[in-house]
C-alpha cells in the first residue's frame, strides 16, 4: 500500500459554514507529512474528517481502507491513533489509570512508551493533572502508542510547551517515526523542519501547496502560505 491516508474532494460544514471545501491529498506510507497553515484554516477538522469524528462527504481511505459508513471505533481499529489538540487526558485519574484506559489491543506495547517517555514510567501513580503540560503531552502521545497503531494523527504537539519540551515532544516523535507514518499538525516551523519530509498546506479549507518540507527555505512562499517568516 502506498499511501497511509487518502482525501478525495472532502467537504465538511460546521454551524453553517462550509470549513473543508473539498479538500484532496495523500499522506504516503512511512515517515512524517505535516499539514499546515494558519489558524483557523481547517486543519483540525481535517484530522477529525480522516477520524470519523467530522461528518463530510467525499472520500477518506485510512491504510487503504475506505471509510464511508464506518463508526469512530472502526476506524481507529484500522491502525490508526489519534492525539486530539486539546490533550485531553483524564486529570483525576494516574498516569498508569489513563494508559490502562487507552489500551486497545490485547498486548499493550508499554516497554515502548516507558523506554521513549521515561519521565512518565518514573510517575505512574502520579495524578496526570499534577503532570507538566510536556508531561501530559507526552502522556497523550503514550497513549497511542500503546496500541503500536501504523498511523498517528497528531494534532499540534508543542502547543503552549516551553521551548525544553517542545524539543523532548519532537525528539520521541521523530522516534516514533522511524516505526509508524505520522500526519501531523504544527505550528512550530522548526520541528517541521525537524520531523517532516513532505508538507501540504491549507487556507480557508482548500489544499493551496504540497510539496516536500525544504519549500519552506523560500521566506516568500513560506510568507505567503503561512503568514510568518521560514525558521531555520
Ligand atoms: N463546531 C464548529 N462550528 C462552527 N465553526 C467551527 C466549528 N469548529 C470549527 N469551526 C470553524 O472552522 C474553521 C476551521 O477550524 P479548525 O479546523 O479548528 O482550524 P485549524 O485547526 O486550522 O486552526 C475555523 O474558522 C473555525 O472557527
Ligand atoms: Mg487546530
Amino acid at each position: 500500500m502506498s499511501h497511509a491516508i487518502e482525501l478525495d474532494d472532502v467537504h465538511v460544514s460546521l454551524g453553517g459554514s462550509h470549513v473543508l471545501q473539498g479538500v484532496s491529498f495523500s499522506v504516503p506510507t512511512g515517515g512524517v507529512t505535516a499539514l499546515l497553515g494558519r489558524n483557523g484554516v481547517g486543519k483540525t477538522t481535517t484530522l477529525r474528517a480522516v477520524m470519523g469524528l467530522a461528518a463530510h462527504t467525499g472520500v477518506v481511505r485510512v491504510l487503504g481502507h475506505d471509510t464511508r459508513g464506518l463508526a469512530v471505533h472502526r476506524i481507529a481499529r484500522l491502525g490508526v491513533g489519534y492525539v486530539p489538540e486539546d490533550r485531553d487526558v483524564f486529570a483525576g485519574l494516574t498516569v498508569a489509570e489513563n494508559l490502562r484506559l487507552a489500551e486497545r489491543v490485547e498486548a499493550p506495547a508499554y516497554d515502548d512508551a516507558f523506554a521513549l517517555f521515561p519521565d512518565l514510567a518514573a510517575r505512574v501513580r502520579q495524578r496526570a493533572g499534577s503532570l507538566s503540560g510536556g508531561q501530559q503531552q507526552m502522556l497523550a502521545i503514550a497513549r497511542v502508542l500503546l496500541n503500536r497503531w501504523p498511523l498517528l494523527v497528531v494534532d499540534e504537539p508543542s502547543k503552549g510547551l516551553a521551548p525544553k519540551l517542545v524539543g523532548e515532544v519532537a525528539e520521541a516523535l521523530a522516534r516514533v517515526a522511524t516505526t509508524s507514518t505520522i500526519l501531523l499538525v504544527e505550528q512550530n516551523l522548526a520541528v517541521v523542519r525537524r520531523l517532516a519530509e513532505r508538507m501540504v498546506v491549507l487556507d480557508h479549507g482548500r489544499v493551496v501547496h504540497q510539496g516536500p518540507v525544504g519549500d519552506l527555505d523560500d521566506p516568500d512562499l513560506t510568507r505567503q502560505l503561512l503568514g510568518v517568516a521560514a525558521a531555520r
